[in-house]
């Protein structure tokens, strides 16, 4: 057995990387601060899974990213900075208000930053809107990050519309902490953990996908599709 672990957990040396690598900038800084002001939930992915966000969508060098949970734009904005030029984000989200912040947030970022992307937010529950756009698929890049029992709809969602290369991630995959502990939960939190736990399980024993999970506080489930 390796004796080489996992998870960082010196607390210092997570704050060393976020000193070196200054995660929000002045763009991002500005997109919190709006959704701030409109009273939006604030939610946004971290300040290093907005990195890593970004970092993976540069690897895989995506035409069209598929975004699920918009919120304020904050996480669309990292994805949209790794898209080839003349991709599209396409992003999904259930509340209108939360969709109107986002547009305009996304608006002017991108034309700040004088990114060649286009982007467009569907409005309504993603189950249902998803369905619309299948045609324009195969996708490059599926981001996960709304309603947490949904989340194994989601990733078959993914299975079926990714091309192979294609990546899936999905944020809050520690659901909190407690993902270990899913079976002891009851109620409403047995819901949301189970729900994060059986989506980490369907990615895991999909022979389609390999996967794992960045030891982020809030667990950043990435799987890429191999066949
Ligand atoms: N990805 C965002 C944060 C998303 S928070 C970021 O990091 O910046 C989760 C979002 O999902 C909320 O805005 C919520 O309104 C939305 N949501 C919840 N249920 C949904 C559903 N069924 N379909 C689409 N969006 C949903
Ligand atoms: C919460 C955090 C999230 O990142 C999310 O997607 C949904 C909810 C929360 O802390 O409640
Ligand atoms: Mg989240």
């Amino acid at each position: 057995m390796s004796r080489k672990s996992f998870a960082q957990t010196t607390p210092e040396i997570a704050d060393y990387v976020i000193d070196l690598f200054q995660p929000i900038d002045a763009a991002l800084c500005e997109i919190i601060n709006t959704s701030e002001r409109a009273e939006l939930p604030g939610i946004q992915v971290g300040p290093m899974d907005g990195r890593h966000l970004e970092i993976l969508a540069r690897a895989v060098a995506p035409l069209h990213i598929i975004e699920i949970g918009t919120l304020g734009g904050y996480s669309g904005l990292c994805l949209a900075r790794g898209l080839q030029p003349g991709g599209t984000l396409s992003s999904f989200e259930k509340n209108e208000k939360h969709a109107r912040i986002a547009e305009e947030n996304l608006k002017k970022a991108i034309g700040e930053e004088s990114l060649d992307v286009k982007f467009e937010i569907y409005v309504g529950p993603a189950l249902d809107n998803l369905t619309k756009v299948e045609h324009k698929g195969p996708f490059d890049l599926v981001f996960i990050d709304a309603d947490k029992p949904n989340y194994s709809h989601y990733f078959k969602w993914a299975e079926k519309n990714l091309r192979i290369g294609g990546m899936v991630i999905a944020d809050n995959t520690f659901a909190w902490g407690e993902v270990h502990k899913a079976e002891e939960k009851t109620g409403n939190d047995k819901k949301m953990v189970g729900a994060l736990a059986e989506f980490n399980l369907i990615l895991a024993q999909n022979p389609n996908f390999r996967g794992t999970i960045f030891p982020t506080e809030e667990g950043l489930t990435v799987g890429v599709k191999i066949k």
